[in-house]
């Protein structure tokens, strides 16, 4: 796992920039602040959110990690020799590596962030473990359409993995599109690994994003860091706290920045007003079941190839496949 220093923090290109800024001025805007979770992601936020997965409240990446272990060999049965896989949302390629284990015959590993210091540095350190394989890291935001390496294009199949639940953090109909994407994107006959979190307890969930050693609060609020150093904003870090907690009737849970009294903060070069306790909607974090997440694939053209839970049925990786023939 990769320790990020602060001060690595490479400046965004000028086209990140300003996406980040138009999208901060558009959020802030709305009569419910919110801001999308791809933003948490810088250096800082990347490390941080490593730190989450182990805390003891926070039982997915040990979930996923443990199917992967257990089932990693018939998951595996999914993919051909030679074949390409593409990670979206690679963060420190822990997933990955565990299925590479189970997949030697795999030829290409595409390993594709938002966070570019992140993926080239976990793809640095991985290359020596998997000598034979070609591993192409991209930067790239996967809401956005972007081009494999040729490596994968040539490959004789391509199969998407998706772990972490970070389709979770998609809006159902965002989820929806993001698949029709992929789709277009690995091509017909391709196959997709989702790792996703699954409907549980309230009390679970609510521990789990409300770590007692404060990680997810630092992730959360790092959003603001992130938004005074590179958007010129003046948000005073004691006048907002961390709130997260499961909405029962969405199926999500919800992790909100909230302002502790009325004020005024200037960011990207709009002034935002704040009433005492209103927030910014910062994340949602959607739990499926394996009929839901089946429900929400099939109607984008992907079938269901399998599913895996861990011991406790906290978890789910499930496997989905796409016609060889191309939609028209
Ligand atoms: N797959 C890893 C990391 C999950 S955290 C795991 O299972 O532990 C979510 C990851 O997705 C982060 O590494 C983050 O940088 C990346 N990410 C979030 N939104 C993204 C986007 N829109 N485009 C590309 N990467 C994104
Ligand atoms: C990456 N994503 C699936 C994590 C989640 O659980 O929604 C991000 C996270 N947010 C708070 N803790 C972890």
């Amino acid at each position: 796992m990769v320790a990020l220093a602060r001060t690595q923090s490479i400046a965004p290109a000028d086209d990140e920039q300003s996406a980040f800024e138009a999208d901060v001025l558009k959020g802030l805007s709305q009569q419910r602040k919110r801001l999308s979770p791809k933003y948490f992601y810088d250096a800082v936020g990347s490390e941080l959110f490593e730190r989450i997965t182990e805390q003891p409240e926070y039982y997915p990446t040990r979930c996923e990690m443990s199917i992967l272990r257990e089932r990693g060999a018939e998951i595996a049965q999914l993919i051909p020799p030679g074949a390409a896989i593409v990670e979206f949302g690679s963060g420190s390629n822990q997933k990955a590596r565990l299925l590479l284990a189970a997949a030697p015959e795999l030829a290409v590993y595409v390993p594709v962030d938002i966070c570019g210091p992140m993926v080239e540095q976990e793809a640095a350190e991985m290359q020596p473990d998997f000598p034979s394989l070609k591993i192409v890291p991209i930067t790239a935001d996967f809401t956005q359409p972007f081009e494999l390496p040729k490596e994968a294009v040539e490959a004789p199949a391509r199969i998407g993995l998706f772990p972490g639940s970070t389709i979770g953090n998609f809006e159902p109909h965002e989820a929806a599109a993001f698949l029709r994407n992929a789709a277009k994107t690995l091509g017909p006959g391709s196959k997709m690994i989702i790792g996703a979190d699954l409907v549980k307890e309230a009390e679970i969930l609510n521990e789990a994003y409300n770590d007692a050693a404060g990680f997810t609060e630092k992730f959360n609020m790092n959003l603001l860091v992130r938004m005074n150093r590179e958007l010129r904003g003046n948000f005073d870090l004691d006048s907002f706290e961390h709130h997260a907690f499961y909405n029962r009737e969405r199926q999500r849970v919800e992790m909100h920045l909230a302002s502790l009294k009325r004020q005024k903060v200037k960011v990207a070069g709009g002034c935002f007003e704040f009433r005492a306790g209103e927030t910014i909607h910062t994340e949602s974090s959607y739990k499926y079941t394996p009929e839901s997440l089946a429900a929400l694939a099939r109607g984008v053209g992907w079938e269901p190839a399998g599913v895996w839970m861990d011991n406790d049925c906290r978890f789910s990786i499930q496997a989905f496949s796409l016609s060889e023939q191309p939609k028209r």
